[in-house]
């Protein structure tokens, strides 16, 4: 029988845009207030990564004038719940196509948040190298995100929208973190201290993952 499933955006393909040989992909994952902004801030620092988040992107295409998926991205951000993926794997693509010079390396920040994200977009941009998780406990992001809300200005940052991602993070998120494991490619970090210890933790792991720091 045919697939009745109606498609947002261009046909699949079978094989990906870039090569793990040249271009390194790292997945950063999380729940909410996690810290994975802040640890990828230093990484871009020292390692010469590009850092890019899915949901800066997913709120950059939100805001952008004449965006047919606006409205859309603006109802799911607010109630924690992930986009379909066609949207949020086309915005990364274009946005690895933009800054890629055949061998670049990439953190992609809060991605991918559901399975079927993982899989199309291993399959038609670029397979990961691993996961960098960040493991967090609820109070400790709580206490982040409600700070965080005094000054960020996002929709998402009060207590209603904070508990539905919370059950988002643990029901569909949590599920391709356990996947990933499966296959050994989870660096698992502890994220409760301070940013600069968590990120000497980060650093010794890197290593250990064949990631060097950039000469300076
Ligand atoms: O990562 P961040 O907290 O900025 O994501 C904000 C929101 O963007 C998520 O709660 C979700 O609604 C959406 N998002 C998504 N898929 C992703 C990343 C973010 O749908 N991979
Ligand atoms: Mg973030």
């Amino acid at each position: 029988m045919a697939p009745t499933s109606p498609r947002l955006s261009a046909p699949s393909k079978s094989t990906p845009t870039f090569f793990p040989d040249k271009t390194s992909v790292v997945f950063v994952l999380g729940g909410p207030g996690a810290g994975k902004g802040t640890q990828c801030a230093k990484l871009v620092r020292d390692y010469g990564f590009t850092h890019l988040s899915a949901g800066d992107l997913l709120r950059a295409e939100q805001d952008r004038e004449g965006s047919e998926f606006g409205d859309m991205i603006k109802e799911y951000i607010k109630d924690g719940k992930i986009v379909p993926m066609e949207v949020t794997v086309q915005l990364l693509e274009n946005a690895i196509m933009d800054k890629d010079e055949g061998r670049g390396r990439f953190l992609i920040d809060g991605f991918p948040r559901k399975m079927d994200q993982a899989v199309r977009f291993e399959e038609t941009v670029c397979p990961s190298k691993f996961v960098l998780f960040f493991d967090c406990p609820e109070d400790v992001m709580t206490e982040r995100l409600i700070n965080r809300g005094k000054t960020s200005g996002r929709s998402d940052d009060n207590a209603e929208s904070i508990k539905k991602r919370f059950k988002t993070f643990v029901e569909t998120s949590m599920p391709v973190v356990e996947a990933f494991e499966k296959q050994d490619k989870v660096v698992k970090v502890k994220a409760v201290k301070s940013p600069d210890e968590i990120y000497e933790e980060v650093k010794k792991r890197m290593g250990e993952r064949g990631f060097e720091m950039a000469k300076q």
